[in-house]
């Protein structure tokens, strides 16, 4: 495979997404320059600076919501941008001037770096573009240990393979994914009035090593933490019985395509793809339980909280028919490879994961 490209920049490099994404990149291309952008805002992404300085990707510190920072860098050929406060928590009980200040002005001036200076742009949107009423409204049934979709169920954008792209956009959606569908619509004025080439991609839950899981985001590095080196953990919302259900993409995988839509140049330009495990990598929470308690020999007594936050959904599966029959890609690293190679790297990494992740 080759890539159109010499110069990359990465915003949110230092970050879980955007540092693999950054090294990935470097290693499969050694003559690229690859420039990770990050204000390390996140705590434990500045365990990533050794790593990417032994990558080969140069780092700047800079924060998005500065133009001229980005200006700093200077022109590049391709943008992927990851930086964000990527919680859907974010701004409930607190002011949510952070999350849109870097989710949508951030987003602005990386538009505008672009246009005056040209260059692609590879978009991390997300599931929570999807309204929460919608999710929530679809008829669900208990099985085992998670919720599934009735027998025989399906309708607008919805079906036993997941969540689609034509899922209706009415309704409210957190904040978090606001700022996301909100950048999706002035990535689209940019095609259109400046010719950006850009494509779109509608995550679900993405996980691996180098996440530093908290409570509000990354609860499969989380779960798995807690396991490994202790600490509580609760089943909130629908009933607090961890039944509530997601796809998890593992970061590699995720690697694999946007490396497939860097090659692929104008194919892909104006696309919105949903991307996530899909439904052979989906579980719930008390099945994360189960797997977390077996891989590291240790059981946690998970309370139960009633209470559901306003933002939570009971299930999300991503549909990847549209994404797989565009770019013949599928996810390939299933459950037992996720939690495999995040427990290894908490295992080995402990001295330094511990206070951040404990
Ligand atoms: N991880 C997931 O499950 C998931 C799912 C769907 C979408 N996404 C999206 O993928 C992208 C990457 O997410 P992630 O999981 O790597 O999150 P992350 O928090 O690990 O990475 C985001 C990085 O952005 C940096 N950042 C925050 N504010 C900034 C600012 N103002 N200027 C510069 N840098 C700033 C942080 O320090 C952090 O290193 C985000 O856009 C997120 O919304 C993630």
């Amino acid at each position: 495979m080759s890539i159109p490209y010499h110069r990359i920049l990465v915003t949110g490099g230092a970050g879980f997404v955007g540092s693999r994404l950054a090294l990935g990149c470097r290693e499969a291309f050694p003559e690229l320059t690859v420039i990770a952008l990050d204000n390390l805002k996140r705590r434990g992404s500045e365990l990533t600076l050794p790593r990417l300085r032994s990558g080969g990707v140069e780092f700047h510190h800079g924060d998005v919501r500065t133009l001229e920072d980005i200006e700093r860098v200077g022109p590049v050929d391709l943008m992927i941008e990851c930086s964000a406060e990527p919680s859907v928590h974010a701004g409930y009980g607190q002011s949510p001037q952070y999350l849109i200040n870097t989710n949508l002005s951030g987003l602005t001036n990386c538009l505008e770096h672009l246009r005056r200076t040209g260059g692609d742009l590879i978009f991390l949107s997300s599931s929570r573009v999807y309204p929460i009423g919608l999710l929530r409204a679809l008829p669900l049934v208990r099985d085992a240990d998670r919720l599934t979709l009735a027998n025989g169920t399906s309708g607008d954008g919805w079906s036993p393979a997941g969540i689609s792209e034509d899922f209706p956009l009415r309704g409210s959606r957190s904040l978090y994914g606001t700022t996301k569908l909100a950048g999706e619509l002035l990535i689209e004025e940019y095609r259109s009035l400046y010719g950006l080439r850009a494509v779109v991609n509608r995550c679900g839950v993405i996980a691996g090593p180098w996440q530093m899981g908290k409570i509000d985001q990354g609860f499969v590095v989380l779960w798995m933490a807690r396991h490994m080196y202790g600490g509580r953990l609760s089943y909130t919302g629908f009933g607090g019985n961890g039944l509530q259900v997601r796809d998890i993409l593992h970061v590699d995988d995720l690697l694999d395509l946007i490396m497939i839509q860097a090659a692929s140049g104008s194919r892909v330009d104006g696309c919105t793809f949903n991307v996530g495990g899909g439904t052979d990598v989906a579980s719930s929470l008390a099945e994360l339980t189960r797997s977390c308690a077996q891989i590291t020999g240790n059981s946690i007594d998970v309370s139960h909280v009633e209470d559901t936050k306003p933002a939570d959904i009971p299930w999300y599966i991503s549909d990847n028919t549209l994404i797989s029959r565009t770019l013949n890609w599928a996810p390939t690293r299933g459950i037992g490879t996720i939690l495999g190679d995040i427990a290894r790297w908490l295992r080995d990494h402990r001295a330094e994961l511990e206070p951040i992740l404990a």
